[in-house]
């Protein structure tokens, strides 16, 4: 998108109802984020993903390219047939989807905008977690989930989907910046017990194409995209409009990665389509989120910690 694409839209306002509507599904379904133990203190603490005027601040702090590049990251990483396993028999996605939307998101924030022990204690307890985690997976390899391979793989999914959506729906990065962003998150990611993960986007391509020779689709993946878009494993019906949008929302999402993988995944569509329709898409619902929810309030409160200028987050929802 073009800078002049860029400020004209953004300069669209949208009806205060549905803003208020949206805030609160945002809410709803991620949380927010907003404990004062983790974001407001000590003062002075950046934290571990560079502080204020970091790039992990700017992009982690846009919500809307969480939202939009999350269903990608996480498609991206059960596309790892272990990874897969883990979570098809091991997570409690199909029977609390919302307490695991939550805990993904507050994992992301909380490690880039937490105070530096409060991000430090998240991670810890989250490898706790991963330790109880094993088995075999449909192909027949025994993983674990603390595997660094394994840490690696999903740790690297997250930043690679959020950057490229921030990239496409807010304003293109320079390769200085993905960089960059990619070296602050790493260090993340060898906290949660990764050994080698991508610091610079040479080094994530190469990444990508050593590791993708280990992605399938399994049945379990076929079930958890099916859960994605609304047709298995539902706790309650899903109607055929909410269907219809889901399955919308996961080809726009999957639009920001490789041909490779939405062909993959079964998610492909051919560049035009793309280009007319779902990435247009991704864009309108970037500006929706930047319109009625920024940022989670735990980024305004993580510039006053650090020190700086605080910008608004909205106020509680009602
Ligand atoms: C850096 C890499 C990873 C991150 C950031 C991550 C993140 C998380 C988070 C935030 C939770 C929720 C913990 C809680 O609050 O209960 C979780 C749980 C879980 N993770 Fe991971 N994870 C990673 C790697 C993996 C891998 C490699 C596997 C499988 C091989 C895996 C499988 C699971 C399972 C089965 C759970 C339990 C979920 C539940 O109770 O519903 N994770 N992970």
């Amino acid at each position: 998108m073009s800078a002049t694409t860029a400020t004209t839209t953004s300069a669209l306002s949208w009806p205060a109802g549905l803003k208020r509507f949206i805030a609160r599904e945002i809410e709803t379904n991620g949380g927010r984020h907003d404990e004062a133990e983790i974001y407001a203190a000590p003062a002075g603490d950046v934290g571990l993903a560079g502080g204020p005027g970091s790039i992990s601040w700017e992009i982690n702090g846009d919500l809307a390219s969480l939202i939009v590049g999350g269903t990608a990251a996480i498609l991206m990483e059960v596309l790892h047939p272990s990874v897969m396993d883990g979570v098809y028999t091991q997570s409690s996605y199909r029977t609390d989807p919302l307490r695991r939307a939550r805990n993904t998101l507050g994992y992301v924030l909380r490690t880039t905008f937490g105070s530096t022990r409060a991000a430090t204690a998240v991670i810890e307890r989250v490898k706790a977690v991963h330790a109880g985690v094993s088995g075999v997976a449909p192909t027949g390899a025994t993983y674990r989930a603390l595997d660094p391979e394994l840490i690696g793989w999903v740790h690297t999914c997250i930043p690679w989907a959020v950057m490229t959506a921030f990239d496409r729906t807010k304003r293109p990065l320079s390769i200085d910046e993905k960089d960059r962003y990619l070296r602050e998150q790493a260090l993340i990611g060898r906290m949660g017990g990764a050994e080698r993960v991508p610091e610079s986007v040479a080094e994530l391509n190469d990444y990508v194409e050593r590791m993708r020779p280990q992605m399938a689709m399994t049945y379990q993946t076929v079930d958890f995209l099916g859960f994605l878009e609304g047709r298995v494993d539902q706790l309650q019906p899903i109607g055929r409009k909410e269907r219809f949008d889901r399955w919308v929302a996961v080809r726009a999402s999957m639009g920001l990665m490789p041909e490779w993988a939405r062909r993959m995944t079964g998610t492909y569509q051919p560049d035009l389509i793309y280009r007319a329709f779902f990435a247009p898409l991704d864009r309108l619902k970037a500006r929706l989120v930047r319109s009625a929810y920024p940022a989670p309030p735990c980024v305004a409160m993580a510039h006053q910690r650090a020190g700086a200028i605080a910008f608004s987050a909205p106020s509680s929802i009602s």
